[in-house]
């Protein structure tokens, strides 16, 4: 493999082979599409309905496929790159192709149904793309090359450092240096870890606390509190960046949870529309 090859992302893969692929395919069916008219005008039912009506299935049990694909490992000449870089490309041509195949027919029916869960399947992985496009870099920026458990450690650290600094303080200051450890909470509710935010983190409230308390004392003393809020400072931007990093890692999951999930209720109607259509014809 070329140094090139190596660094191309899925989406370029192999000079974008797979996006021409499914360009192609889209014309194909195009093509047809405009140059043919059934007397009955088109849907589902012509033979051109059919064609499209069966590659659009066939292709959506593909793309199922990958979750199978991909969870098989050992030897074996393929790539997760290319699967994927298929994938993405094929599952958009799949707009143009069940589009047509339905001849713009819609209704308050299965058959739509099934039209609306592959669309909203397509959605959640144009999402996944992007989360997957954009998260790990911003992860790498948000680590600095620290693990989540490097993080935990300092900051434990953090708290020893303040709980020292707070030893030349008033019992209130030592009461926030408490209040900063026992209450800062890092992940937790799923809303927590997907904001990011704790509305009532507990070095949060230390940090507003310590600022009052330090404005009515004398100078020396002050200066200490001073030292207490930039080292209670320290800590509030790693729990940041540990809160953060929680989150990225839900990103990267939480997509698929929906973009599963849909797929198979997309099978499962799927296969409902065509016993349906069967019948009707039949
Ligand atoms: C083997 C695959 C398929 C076969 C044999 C098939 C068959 C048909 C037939 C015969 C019709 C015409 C029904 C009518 O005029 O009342 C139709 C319509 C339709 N099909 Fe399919 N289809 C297939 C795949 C798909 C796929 C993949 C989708 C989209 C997910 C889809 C969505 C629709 C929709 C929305 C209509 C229009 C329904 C309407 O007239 O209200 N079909 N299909
Ligand atoms: C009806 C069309 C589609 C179906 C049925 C489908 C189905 C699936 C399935 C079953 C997986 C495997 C997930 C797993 O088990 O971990 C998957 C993964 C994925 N899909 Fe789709 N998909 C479709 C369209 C798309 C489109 C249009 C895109 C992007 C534009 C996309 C992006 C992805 C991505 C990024 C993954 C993750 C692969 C990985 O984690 O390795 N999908 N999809």
């Amino acid at each position: 493999m070329t140094a090139a090859a190596t660094h191309e992302s899925f989406l370029e893969y192999r000079r974008f082979r797979w996006l021409k692929l499914g360009i192609g395919l889209s014309i194909l069916s195009l093509l047809p599409f405009f140059v043919m008219a059934p007397p009955a005008g088109h849907n589902g039912g012509t033979w051109l309905g059919y064609t499209l009506g069966t590659i659009g299935a066939l292709l959506i049990l593909w793309l199922m496929w990958l979750g199978i694909r991909k969870r098989r490992y050992g030897p074996g000449n393929w790539s997760l790159k290319g699967w994927l870089s298929a994938h993405v490309y094929l599952g958009l041509a799949l707009i143009v192709v069940a589009t047509l195949h339905t001849g713009f027919e819609f209704g308050w029916n299965i058959h739509t149904l099934a039209y609306a869960l592959m669309i909203l399947v397509i959605l959640s992985g144009i999402a996944g793309l992007f989360v997957y496009v954009r998260v790990p870099t911003l992860m790498t920026g948000n680590r600095r090359s620290q693990s989540l458990d490097a993080m935990a450690e300092q900051i434990v650290e953090i708290d020893g450092e303040a709980a020292n600094v707070a030893l030349g303080l008033s019992d209130e200051f030592a009461d926030l240096v408490r209040m900063s450890q026992n209450e800062t909470r890092i992940g937790g509710s799923f809303r927590r870890i997907v904001t990011a935010r704790d509305p009532n983190c507990g070095t949060a409230r230390a940090i507003a606390r310590a600022r009052d308390l330090a404005r009515n004392l004398d100078p020396r003393t002050a200066q200490r509190a001073a030292e207490l809020v930039q080292t209670l400072g320290r800590k509030q931007e790693l729990v940041q960046r540990a809160r953060r990093d929680l989150r990225y890692k839900a990103l990267m999951d939480l997509w698929l949870y929906i973009h599963v999930p849909l797929s198979f209720a997309l099978l499962i109607t799927l296969t409902a529309h065509i016993i349906a259509v069967f019948f009707y014809w039949g």
